[in-house]
């Protein structure tokens, strides 16, 4: 029996050499400690050595046993840290590489012009508004004073989806909505999408983008339109930026000016950008019509305003030097990624 222990020792040292997993020593430890294994089989032999025998027997098989478990144990740790080294050296970072250039999203430079004058709009104390997109005839022109056949609806191109439904041509589509659902003083901004049946240029678009003022109040008069027309402009330009005003027709106000600003890309001495006469149009103006504030339920007697559009592709081709309004919705990374501010 002694000689059997010894040899299930001797087979053990050898197998247990040549272990290579976690798997590996499991099978062992079936193999050698499980009830079929040879550690049982020598204890069932034990009852049949010869009382004399049987203690040191007995103590030698203790210790086999303790010995088998003790050696899985630490060949199971050096197994389990040597497969974390390799880990290690396989999964091993080189933070002195350069990194994986990510492409960063960002906004639109269109967004970004109008959140500025949303921003400067609303520090002079007016608020955001919006109107709808497909909207009337009535609110695109007759509540502003366009009667129908009047020729002032050729100065828009519009899009009909029926004969008293269509594309708005202009943001002015919300004044008579603001007027009729709220009381003077007014003062408000509504920025949103216009749509022309226009040919597609350098210049025009068939849709494009404008922001709507409109201030109603009591003696509300020309040189607050002129003040603040002004204040807006050097805010967004950041600096004091030449301005002229010339007289124009829109049925809406009287008197009706449009607003130029100094062109920035000559600085007035002329350029592709200004069609050399160094000078940009930005926005048509003035103090809103009497007939316009009756149609949206305000006294003309008592109350006077001022309104003004803007187009706000116009602002950005000032504001960043760029030549073809088309460029805004080509959607070209190259375009866009140079106005990308992180
Ligand atoms: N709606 C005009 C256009 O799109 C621009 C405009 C002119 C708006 C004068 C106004 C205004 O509010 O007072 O051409």
């Amino acid at each position: 029996m002694k000689q059997k222990i010894a040899a299930v020792r001797s087979d053990f040292d050898l197998d247990i050499k040549s272990a290579k997993s976690a798997a590996d020593i499991e099978n062992l430890r079936v193999k050698y400690l499980g009830k079929k294994g040879p550690v049982q089989q020598l204890m069932k032999d034990l009852r049949d050595a010869s009382p004399e025998e049987r203690p040191e027997l007995g103590k030698w098989l203790n210790v086999l046993k303790e010995e088998i478990t003790q050696h899985l144990h630490e060949k199971e740790a050096t197994l389990h840290q040597s497969e974390q080294d390799a880990k290690l050296v396989e999964e091993k970072i080189d933070v002195t590489l350069p990194g994986n250039n990510r492409f960063l999203g960002s906004k639109h430079v269109l967004t970004e012009v109008l959140d500025s004058i949303i921003d400067i709009m609303v520090s002079m104390g007016f608020s955001v508004q919006y109107g709808p997109d497909i909207d009337t005839d009535y609110y695109n022109f007759e509540a502003l004073n366009f009667p129908e056949n009047h020729p002032a609806r050729d100065m828009q191109d519009t899009f009909y989806i029926t004969p008293s439904v269509l594309l708005r041509t202009h943001t002015s589509n919300i004044q008579a909505r603001v007027m009729e659902a709220h009381k003077p003083p007014l003062r408000i901004i509504a920025p949103g999408k216009v749509y022309r049946n226009e040919a597609i240029t350098a210049r025009s678009h068939v849709f494009f983008h404008q922001v709507e003022g409109l201030y109603v109040d009591q003696g509300v008069t020309f040189v607050d339109l002129i003040a603040t027309m002004k204040e807006f402009l050097s805010k967004l330009f950041k600096r004091e930026i030449p301005t002229r005003f010339r007289p124009s027709y829109f049925p809406f106000v009287e008197p009706g000016l449009e607003v130029d600003v100094l062109c920035l890309s000559c600085e007035g001495k002329g350029c592709n950008l200004c069609k050399h006469t160094g000078w940009l149009e930005i926005a048509g103006a003035g103090m809103v019509h009497p007939e316009v504030l009756k149609n949206g339920g305000i006294d003309s007697e008592i109350y006077t305003g001022y309104a003004w559009g803007m187009g706000i592709e116009r602002l950005a081709l000032i504001k960043h030097g760029i030549h073809d309004i088309r460029l805004f919705t080509e959607n070209d990374q190259r375009f866009l990624s140079q106005f990308v501010s992180i």
